[in-house]
């Protein structure tokens, strides 16, 4: 192994780089916000946006990361400079900053789905159905999530020690699991009383909702986040594929095996849903669903209820595991294409800044919101950092990613370079769907996520409000605007260290 190899790392095998990509794209956002979004905009009317989505964007967008990562063979801020210059570099960074937020809520909100596994054998369902609720807003408003964002950071840690070959064998043991636990759990709902009619509502294809632009705008995000585009990891993770792989089979089956699960995690959640009348209202926010309706339907199963519950905690915990390290890597592998820093260095400096980032939202309640025992501190300032950093930043990588490779770098060189290694090969019309419909599609949803926040700025509608803190949202604005777009400028500005050892991972 040249010294390339073993400084930037390589996957043992294509198997390692499939299941650690799908380990990656398949997470919290197919089980928790998946079932959420699928409900809210009226399970079969979501299918059409969602395929469109998929097709049209996920899938080409997909093949567009995994082959900036192959051919650059870098990190994505530094494959972005390679590829289409400093203005190129300087998306890459700012994506990173995102990527870095994103996956401190991320360790939080799986600290919460840890602590309730650690309910599931306790408190949790005691009363049976009645005291879910009770015992998340209890655990959310204590410090034991606080403890386990400490216990999460530090196995992201070890997970992330020896790069891609730890990353390997955590995804070779935690992938096949989560199925084989999506699919104990899917049979279960199946198999109760009326557990069929979620499916029905789930799967019959309703086209009232296709001329609401809202259903629209939540696949388009959905869908970048379930498949974990956006944020840099599939270019981090593709840039450790040797220089021969098939990336366009290998998109098309990642995004496979995301959707698959999806879509049995769509179904074991709508079975109980229907099984047990749990028609969640609008005030159901996107974590209740996940967190407390569907334990509360587990409470209510004939036999085994804890073992059950205990069951869906794990396969969370395990699923998000898998999508953290990867959301992490992406910065990692940034800094260290940049710095050319050794990874135990890199891995202590994003833990410093990660950590108490984290903690901060698995803060208890010290603000009072008028009663709610669920809107802790912690909460509140994910809610908003969230509305920013995912909400926009996602889409807007998106978009520039797509216009800079489009139009920078030569979408149909970019092609070329994985027709020449790939079984399927893509035609001339893979390249204005890059260069045109992907950019416009993007644009358009980001012109009406923005003509929106123009009539009530995100978080100071009345129903938001608390008393004395009405700027909290702008201030977190303008902490998440000078953070990213600053540290962006800076981070770009900065000197690359000698490129030793990138270039050279050519096998
Ligand atoms: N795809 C992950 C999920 O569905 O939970 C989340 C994610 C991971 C998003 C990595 C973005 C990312 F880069």
């Amino acid at each position: 192994m040249s010294s390339g190899e073993s400084r930037r790392g390589l996957w043992g095998s294509k198997l390692g780089f499939v299941l650690a990509a799908s380990g990656s794209a398949i997470g919290l956002g197919n089980i928790v916000f998946f079932g959420a979004n699928a409900y809210r905009y009226g399970g079969g009317a979501f299918y059409v946006p969602y395929f469109v989505a998929l097709f049209l964007l996920g899938i080409p967008m997909m093949i567009v990361e995994f082959g900036l990562g192959k051919t650059q063979r870098r990190s994505f801020p530094a494959s972005m400079r390679k590829a289409c210059g400093a203005g190129g570099e300087f998306f890459g960074w700012w994506s990173q900053i995102n990527a870095l937020f994103i996956g401190m809520y991320y360790i939080t909100i799986l600290s919460w789905a840890a602590s309730m596994l650690m309910k599931a054998f306790g408190p949790l369902l005691e009363d049976g159905r009645a005291s879910v609720g009770p015992t998340f807003g209890a655990t959310l408003a204590s410090w034991t999530p606080a403890a386990f964002v400490v216990v999460l950071w530090g196995l992201n840690m070890v997970f992330l020690s020896k790069g891609t070959k730890t990353i390997e064998r955590t995804a070779k043991i935690f992938v096949p699991l989560m199925w084989v636990f999506m699919i104990v759990l899917v049979v279960r709902g199946l198999s109760l009383d009326n557990g069929f009619q979620g499916v029905w509502y789930l799967f019959t294809p309703n086209f009232d909702g296709i001329l609401d632009f809202s259903v629209w705008r939540g696949a388009f995000s959905q869908m970048f986040f379930s498949l974990s585009l956006g944020l840099g990891t599939m270019v981090a993770y593709s840039s450790y594929l040797p220089k021969k792989s098939d990336v366009i089979t290998n998109a098309g089956m990642v995004s496979f095996l995301n959707c698959s699960f999806e879509f049995i995690a769509g179904v074991a959640i709508f079975s109980i849903l229907f099984a047990f009348s749990l028609y969640p209202g609008s005030s159901t926010g996107t974590l209740g669903m996940s967190l407390v309706v569907i334990p509360s339907g587990i409470a209510e199963f004939p036999a085994a209820q804890a073992v059950f519950a205990g069951l869906f905690f794990f396969l969370l915990v395990i699923a998000g595991l898998t999508s953290s390290i990867s959301i992490l890597e992406a910065p990692i592998s940034a800094i260290r294409d940049k710095f050319a820093w050794p990874r135990g260095k890199v891995l202590a400096l994003i833990a410093l800044i990660g950590l108490p980032g984290s903690l901060v939202f698995a803060l208890p309640m010290m603000l009072d919101r008028g009663g709610e025992p669920t809107q802790t501190t912690g909460l509140t300032l994910l809610d908003l950092l969230d509305h920013w950093a995912f909400g926009y930043s996602l889409l807007i990588v998106g978009l520039t990613e797509a216009l800079y490779i489009g139009w920078g770098y030569g979408i149909s060189r970019l092609r070329n370079e994985l027709n020449a290694t790939s079984f399927l090969k893509l035609g001339p019309w893979f390249d204005w769907l890059i260069k045109l419909v992907i950019p416009v599609v993007i644009s358009v949803v980001l012109i009406f996520n923005v003509l929106g926040e123009i009539g009530a700025f995100y978080g100071t509608k009345e129903s938001q409000l608390f008393d004395g803190l009405n700027w909290l949202p702008f201030a977190v604005f303008i902490f998440w605007a000078i953070a990213t777009f600053g540290g962006a400028s800076v981070l770009t500005r900065l000197t690359q260290a000698k490129e030793e050892g990138i270039e050279r991972v050519e096998s």
